[in-house]
């Protein structure tokens, strides 16, 4: 019998385009003898468009885009009840607010269809910059300093929180809104000038914003792969040719260098191997992430975030890693699947009655 894989992807995001390319990386390198693969297209619109079962790989992104056939067809749960395909696994390639945030996860736990990758609350507190610096400041993980404003206490007394921000963090700060990822909305800023306009824009993606104190350092990822027993891969580094790795940098030029393995001491790596699986576990990750270290010019490791739903195109660091450690994209993406089926059977298992 064949597992049939559901792949969500797309999605009223600014990574649309990028989580295209997934999926079509994603339908080369799922082998079709094993798995039947049923693509659902999140449009830009935020419609839900179920395609036909892919009889071979996609060869371009465009084969992965349906347009919708009437209007109770897109909606979210038409792609899992109609038809009566019964998925085994749902894999979300899906990154940022409405896919990597617990959204989906919620969707698919109510539906009981096992996923990839992290949780609810994983993936709802790892995209809150602030929650998940709270939580990691309650496991014990050294970090950057910070503060957070909500845009209505902003609103009312602007010089208070620009103050505020000076006296405990001070020059040079990031200004960053809560929810976001790719950098979107993120500004370095160097005067009080500067974290006016950071705060304006900040305050235009989310309605809570978190500053920084920003650090000279160099930028180390780590894999975690694993369910109860997560793995480490080696590590990587990530080398912006700009004053930092912003948007652009990310998807519109080639300037990031990618060095893999990252040259860092044996005890630094050890250091973060134990940080990352730390901070899996104080989040209560599953499946994936992809942490990010800070490693400053005096040999400090501070954690900057983790990312549960990494970029995963055959390019992106996360991939890359593994296939550094061993384990190649279709290796990578056939284990994830398994750990999707394993934490679900897992979960089978808990009494909802009490005796
Ligand atoms: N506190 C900081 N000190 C120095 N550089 C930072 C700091 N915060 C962010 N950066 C730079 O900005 C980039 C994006 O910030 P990050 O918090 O990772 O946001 P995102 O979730 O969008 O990836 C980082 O990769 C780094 O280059
Ligand atoms: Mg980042």
């Amino acid at each position: 019998m064949k597992t049939k894989v559901c792949l969500l992807y797309g999605g009223k995001s600014a990574e649309h385009e990028v989580s295209l390319q997934t999926a079509k990386a994603v339908t080369e390198a799922l082998d079709l003898e094993k798995f039947d693969v049923y693509p659902v297209h999140i449009n830009k619109e935020g419609q839900w468009i179920k395609g036909p079962k892919l009889e071979r790989p996609a060869e371009s992104v465009e084969d992965l885009q349906f347009s919708p056939q009437n209007q109770e067809s897109t909606h979210p749960l038409a792609a899992f009840l109609e038809g009566g395909e019964e998925f085994d696994v749902v894999f979300p390639l899906l990154h940022g607010p409405n896919g990597e945030d617990g959204t989906v996860q919620g969707m698919l736990e109510l539906l009981n269809i096992p996923y990839v990758g992290n949780g609810v609350l994983a993936s709802a507190a790892g995209m809150d910059k602030v929650i998940m610096k709270h939580i990691f400041a309650e496991a014990g993980l050294a970090q950057v300093d910070y503060v957070w404003f909500m845009r209505s206490h902003w609103e009312k007394n602007q010089e208070v929180t620009y103050e505020l921000t000076e006296k405990e963090i001070g020059y040079p700060c990031f200004v960053k809104p809560a929810n976001l990822g790719s950098s979107v909305g993120i500004n370095k800023c160097s005067n009080r000038d500067e974290l006016e306009k950071a705060f304006k824009e900040a305050f235009q993606y989310d309605r809570k914003i978190i500053v920084e104190q920003g650090v000279k350092a160099r930028e180390i990822e780590m894999g975690v792969l694993g369910n109860d027993d997560p793995k480490c891969s080696v590590p990587g580094e990530i080398v912006p040719k700009k004053e930092f790795y912003d948007y652009k940098a990310k998807y519109q030029d080639n300037s990031t260098q990618l060095i893999i393995p990252a040259e860092i001491s044996e005890k630094v790596k050890a250091e973060m191997e134990q940080i990352a699986i730390k901070a899996f576990q104080a989040l209560d990750c599953s499946g994936l992430v992809r942490a990010d270290f800070f490693l400053t010019e005096d040999g400090r490791v501070l954690i900057n975030e983790v990312n549960t739903m990494p970029g995963f195109t055959p390019v992106s660091m996360f991939p890359l890693l593994w296939k550094h450690s061993g384990l190649d994209y279709p290796q990578l993406i056939e284990t994830l699947i398994d750990l999707a089926i394993k934490r679900h059977e897992e979960k089978q298992k808990i009494k909802y009655t009490v005796s």
